[in-house]
């Protein structure tokens, strides 16, 4: 068998695991004790945003968690509303305040809205100060990636997108290593849409290896070099969904994933002039 870390180096030599927990709607104990649980069972990464509101319990769980600060992977996201140079330097402020931190792992700019490019000068300056190490991206279609990567001093080393077997962003995630830009996606599971725990094709790869479907995507994004971070707030899943590193998909069962693909996001389109209202006038403080 293949044999696969648990976490990839980034550009600047920054290790990133490969899996981690997303904690987006968990609030107050559940995420303290998701948290809590997903350390236990071996996760290293937690995934939040300044706009889920839950900055703070994020904050309790880690400390709550028993993990030393320098083994956790913390990456928070900054909210369109402070995309600007000044605004992300302050918003950088308030989330490490809210999570308790002196800095964080991955600090990405949420939504390719606002004035990303003078975020991403304050974001430069902010891994330069120590107080990010790393950064990166999210929702930026991969044209504008390439163009925010060519005329910028640091290119991104994160770019974090929608990516499960009904939106695959093989092209994408090609042009993101060609760049070295780690890719990293969001809602493995498709959030369950299409059926997508009982889809037939999961299921006769996950019954070969004694392994649900929820583990059997989550292996093929770690085996395409994908770091994912699933969300779950039951014990038992945020178990099962750490427990993928002890089976290797053929290319026979990578190729049958591959038909699954739609070509086509299933949640935002990010570049919709209704995404750029809706999201543009959303204030989180
Ligand atoms: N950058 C962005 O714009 C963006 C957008 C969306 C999400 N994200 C990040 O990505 C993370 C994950 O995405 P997501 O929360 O949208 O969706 P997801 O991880 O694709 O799916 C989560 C859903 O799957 C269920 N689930 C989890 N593990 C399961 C298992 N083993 N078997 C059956 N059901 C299972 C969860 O239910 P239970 O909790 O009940 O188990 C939940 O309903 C978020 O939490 C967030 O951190 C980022």
């Amino acid at each position: 068998m293949q044999a696969v870390k648990e976490a990839v180096a980034l550009r600047n030599g920054v290790e990133m695991p490969l899996v981690g927990l997303g904690v987006m709607h968990t609030y107050g104990s559940e995420c303290v004790r998701s948290i809590c649980e997903a350390v236990d069972a071996g996760y290293r990464m937690i995934d939040t945003a300044a706009i889920y509101g839950n900055e703070q319990a994020v904050g309790t769980g880690i400390r709550e968690c028993g993990a030393d600060r320098e083994e956790l992977f913390i990456t928070t996201k900054l909210w369109v509303q402070d995309a600007s140079y000044e605004r992300a330097k302050l918003a950088c402020e308030t989330s490490l305040q809210n999570l308790g931190l002196d800095y964080l792992d991955l600090y990405l700019i949420h939504q390719p809205l606002g004035d990303i490019y003078g975020a991403w000068r304050a974001m430069e300056e902010l891994l330069d100060e120590g107080k990010v190490r790393a950064i990166g991206v999210s929702n930026l279609n991969i044209g504008r990636l390439v163009d925010l990567s060519m005329h910028n001093r640091v290119i991104p080393h994160v770019s974090q997108v929608e990516i499960h077997p009904f939106y695959q962003q093989t092209r994408a995630i090609q042009e993101m290593k060609n760049m070295g830009i780690h890719p990293e996606g969001w809602a493995p599971f498709a959030e369950g849409r299409n059926d997508i725990f009982r889809d037939k094709r999961l299921v006769s790869i996950g019954r070969k290896y004694g392994k649900t479907p929820a583990q059997v995507i989550l292996r093929w994004d770690i085996q395409r070099g994908v770091s994912v971070i699933p969300k779950s707030s039951h014990p038992a899943r945020i178990c099962e969904n750490y427990d993928v590193w002890d089976f290797e998909l053929t290319a026979e069962d990578m190729d049958l994933i591959a038909e699954m693909d739609k070509g086509k996001e299933l949640f935002f389109e990010h570049d919709s002039p209704e995404m750029a209202r809706m999201f543009g006038s959303y204030c989180i403080h």
